[in-house]
């Protein structure tokens, strides 16, 4: 089976004709399935874009959303929203809520949105602040109070989506299989958070990486060495492959307006 792996295709920044061709790139693959590592559209129009994915390809679609799929939304609004509509659609997951997939006799996929959650690099003195905090209701809201407010908000969102992870770990691994694919949107290790070839700023990091979802992934992957363990990523736009024993990380490189398709994935 071969699985096209798409991240931060952010597809609200390009018109029809331009998503079409795209569309028609990934049904060339001959592929069976597609991955998305996240920042698919901006919340307003994520629902339409979907629908239009899947009434092209028409192939299962396994995502995850990042935090641009957010954008002019609000986080539970967005949820509902991903709830209903793959409701209607029996080849669509959101892994963030359909849980554990199962690929073949060997291979699970697993998925949690994932959130920066400032525990890398030096939040406290870092000058940066991301669209996120504008864009996105909820964490606007928690701006207005102040940095440290917001950055409750990011871990509390963090920390949520890596319990959920570590519980969908739990239950793929007591399967005994040979190997599990992990989608997530931030990137879990500061290894694998680059900027023009080398790591991450300490003021970017923050906003760059989620450690609580790379504490969830390590002890997995060591509590299991028969597993292999495969994590794809976005959200850098950076691409870098890291790997750790039987635990690989890699994170896809993008640009706005030009989506990719990142590499076919074999299982
Ligand atoms: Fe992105």
């Amino acid at each position: 089976m071969q699985y096209a792996w798409l991240t931060d295709i952010h597809l609200n920044f390009i018109d029809d004709v331009a998503r079409q061709k795209f569309y028609q790139e990934i049904v060339n693959t001959g592929c069976d399935g597609v991955l998305i590592s996240g920042d698919i559209a901006e919340a307003p129009c994520l629902v339409d874009i979907l629908n239009e994915m899947m009434r092209y390809i028409d192939k299962p679609i396994y995502f995850v959303l990042g935090n641009h799929d957010y954008y002019r939304g609000q986080i539970q609004e967005v949820h509902d929203a991903m709830t209903a509509l793959t409701k209607e659609h029996d080849k669509l997951f959101w892994l963030s809520a359909s849980g554990i997939q199962k690929l073949d006799n060997n291979t699970f996929l697993i998925g949690q949105d994932g959130w920066a959650d400032g525990r890398l690099g030096d939040y406290q003195n870092s000058r940066v602040v991301l669209n996120d905090s504008r864009m996105i209701a909820d964490l606007f809201q928690e701006k207005i109070l102040g940095k440290y407010q917001l950055l409750e908000k990011m871990q509390q969102l963090a920390d949520a989506d890596a319990i959920k992870l570590q519980k969908d770990l739990k239950q793929a691994v007591s399967q005994a299989l040979k190997k599990i694919i992990v989608l997530t949107h931030v990137p879990p290790f500061k290894e694998a958070c680059l900027h023009e070839g080398k790591i991450s700023g300490d003021d970017w990091l923050p906003y760059f990486s989620s450690k609580v979802i790379g504490d969830v992934l390590i002890t997995a992957a060591q509590q299991n060495p028969q597993i292999e363990f495969l994590v794809l990523c976005g959200h850098t736009h950076s691409e870098a492959n890291v790997c750790y024993d039987n635990l690989v990380i890699e994170v896809g490189k993008a640009d706005y307006c030009r989506p990719e398709i990142q590499k076919i994935i074999l299982v």
